[in-house]
């Protein structure tokens, strides 16, 4: 089994690109496992399981033998296909498995049976205690103003409550975009930073320009907080609510109340076209590299982060 030293020292910068809803391709795991980081994609981006197939076996043919990559899972009754991608996922021996939402032992078990790594991500403690009674390998520490499903624990909070009974992988979620901020992050206590947003704006992201673009201009105070546009809280950019014809009533880190006005007709995952999910760290990015420039960047940022703190 790869355990959290191996899956470390074959990484350039302890960085894992997060997991997110149409943005990672398999393109995008390739870019990032050649770059050095851990490229990750939501098993739900292909369209179905025999999809999902092909895709792990173009990634495994990409991707330098041995690289660590992830898979991620929704374990919800709502996701019929979890059965048959946990089939697929073990025949391809995935490195790493992101559960989310449900931490379940039948799932750990199925991928410890081949040596895989099951990490499972949550925004609060309680929900981090049934992932370890569940036996997972990991937990993904999702703090208040991450991309996505973000949470709203600060994340000094989070990562020293997950510590007082932890003490396996932890990983920390949650604006994390500069060299510096992996240094920060392990110092408070995680071995890996989870970066979402900051992925959005590279060149192998599936984002359009003008979801980058809007990326690229944006401050945290653009973000909007909200579970109206898929029944969970998470982070969206104010602009694209705008450009679909809804006035966020709130503003400030509370929920939004999004009213009636919320009219995306298809709802649902398709929202997530037209709505576009950012965390707070949007106001340190202006540019779109590639994945490699990225990767190179943190590198340079995190080593001289070291050397200035001696
Ligand atoms: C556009 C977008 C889509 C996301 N989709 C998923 C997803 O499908 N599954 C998941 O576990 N997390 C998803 N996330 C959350 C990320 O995996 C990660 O927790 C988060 O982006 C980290 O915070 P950051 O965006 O501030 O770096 C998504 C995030 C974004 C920005």
């Amino acid at each position: 089994m790869h355990d959290l030293k191996t899956v470390l020292t074959s990484l350039r910068v302890p960085v894992v690109a997060a997991p997110m809803f149409l943005l990672s391709q398999p393109e995008t795991v390739i870019a990032c496992c050649q770059a050095g980081v851990i490229g990750s994609m939501p098993a739900l981006n292909l369209r179905t399981s025999e999809a999902l197939d092909e895709a792990l076996t173009a990634i495994s043919a990409g991707i330098p033998a041995g690289a660590p990559y992830a898979i991620n899972l929704i374990v919800h009754p709502s996701n019929p296909r979890l059965k048959a991608d946990i089939a697929i996922v073990a025949k391809h021996r995935v490195p790493i498995v992101i559960t989310s939402l449900g931490a379940v032992a039948e799932v750990v078990d199925a991928v410890h049976a081949y040596g895989g790594l099951v990490w499972h991500d949550v925004t609060t403690r309680r929900h981090a205690e049934k992932a370890v009674a569940a036996g997972v390998d990991g937990i993904v520490a999702v703090a208040a103003g991450a991309g996505g499903h973000g949470g709203q624990l600060s994340p000094f909070a989070l990562v020293s409550e997950i510590r007082q009974f932890f003490d396996g992988t932890l990983l920390l979620g949650g604006a994390i975009n500069h060299g510096r901020d992996l240094l920060a992050a392990q110092v408070m206590g995680a071995d890996l930073a989870y970066m979402g947003t900051r992925f959005i704006n590279t060149q192998e992201s599936a984002a359009g320009d003008d979801y980058k673009a809007m990326v690229s201009a944006s401050s945290a105070s653009d973000v909007a907080y909200t579970d109206q546009v898929s029944g969970i809280p998470g982070n969206f950019l104010i602009p694209s609510l705008r450009a679909a014809g809804v006035e966020p009533r709130q503003w400030g880190g509370k929920p939004v109340d999004l009213g009636k006005e919320l009219s995306v007709p298809e709802g649902g995952a398709k929202a997530w076209k037209s709505l576009w999910s950012a965390g707070q760290g949007v106001g340190s990015i202006s540019d779109c590299p590639s994945v490699a420039e990225l990767v190179e960047r943190l590198e340079q940022e995190y080593q001289a982060a070291r050397e200035s703190i001696g």
